[in-house]
């Protein structure tokens, strides 16, 4: 395949076929990809594709900005190791709610060795849902974790034993009230258990551990097939972490999605496996009781547990060529 993608900026067409492949291995709710981006002879635009919202688990769309959030930190962080400085305008245009930011690669520089390491860690981030090594995460990590929050805007509060404890309820409970709508189960199944071929949704070699009603941490069920063997994640998980911030509009939302992909990267950067325990923050009332036992100040927008996992195969991706919207379609 010969690229007729036009060169953005500083970046040649090689370049941002290069960035645009590194904003696509975001991860994103049941994998739904829900971006789409144009390039323009000065930026790189980022547009949500809300064909794939999801309607019923995510009716406000706040998780198709995270996602999104993410494949624009990916986007930027990637333009940074290749020299460039991504200056990034978030939400430009008040008439058009779906263009979500605009990246001008611009002002070569030097990069920062911090990011050209997370840049690295692009493709080596996948969700992993396994049962975790209980080894306890070193605290210079958790630092390192909640900077990566900050840096973006976002904050990873420290919780303690009592706060755990109610979260693991805020979870069961989030759970077993979307198991009990008929249309999140069949939204969640349209998405699960993809076959060969599919290049969205996640797939059933993505599934880790069984739910468990034993006072564990509770995953979503990605897997077809049950089996023991599958593990369970018991309450001792090494680090679980809420991501925060401390409003929640769209813009909000966005840069809570970069600063999420900020810690994911930072984990993986750290040798840590990362999965994601949204149920609590996607029914509504619970969302609400978790932001009361956050205190009361932050809106919570994403849970991830952190550890060390076994390793796992990455979840399909639709091309760069997908997701280009006219005229930068990549020729055949
Ligand atoms: C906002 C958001 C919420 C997610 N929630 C869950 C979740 O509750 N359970 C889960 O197992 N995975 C969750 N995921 C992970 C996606 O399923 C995953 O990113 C996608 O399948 C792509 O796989 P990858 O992360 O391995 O690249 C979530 C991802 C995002 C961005």
């Amino acid at each position: 395949m010969t690229s007729a993608i036009t060169p953005v900026g500083l970046l040649d067409s090689d370049q941002v076929k290069s960035v645009l492949g590194a904003a696509v291995l975001a991860p994103s709710t049941h994998n739904t990809q829900p971006w789409r981006f144009r390039c323009t002879p000065v930026g790189l635009e980022l547009h949500a594709d809300t064909e794939r919202a999801l309607p019923v688990v995510d009716a406000g769309r706040r998780e198709l900005l995270l996602s999104c959030g993410a494949a624009l930190f990916n986007l930027r962080t990637a333009i940074h190791a290749l020299g460039a400085h991504p200056a990034t305008t978030l939400l430009p245009r008040r008439d058009e709610p779906d263009l979500l930011a605009v990246v001008r690669p611009f002002a070569a520089r030097k990069p920062d060795p911090r990011l050209v390491e997370l840049a690295g860690a692009i493709p080596r981030r996948h969700t992993n849902r396994t049962p975790f090594e209980k080894a306890a995460i070193p605290p210079s990590v958790v630092t390192r974790l909640r900077h990566a929050a900050e840096v973006e805007q976002a904050w990873l509060p420290r919780l303690d034993a009592v706060q755990l404890a109610r979260l693991r309820e805020l979870v069961n409970k989030s759970h077993h009230a979307q198991l009990a709508d008929p249309a999140f189960v069949a939204e969640w199944r349209y998405w699960t258990g993809r076959g060969r071929g599919s290049r969205d949704g996640v797939p059933d070699h993505a599934a880790g551990a069984m739910p468990a009603d034993d006072g564990g941490w509770i995953l979503r069920d990605f897997g077809t097939e049950p089996s023991p063997r599958r593990g369970r994640i018991d309450a001792s998980d090494p680090l679980v972490v809420v991501i925060g911030s401390f409003d929640d509009t769209r813009l909000d939302q966005l840069r809570a999605g970069q600063a999420m992909q900020r810690v994911l990267l930072t984990a993986t950067a750290a040798g840590l496996d990362a999965s994601f325990i949204s149920q609590p923050v996607e029914v509504g009332s619970v969302r609400g009781e978790l932001r009361d036992l956050l205190g009361g100040g932050l809106w919570p927008q994403i849970v991830l547990r952190l550890g060390r996992g076994k390793p796992v195969a990455w979840t399909p991706r639709r091309s760069v060529a997908d997701v280009l919207l006219e005229p930068d379609r990549l020729s055949a």
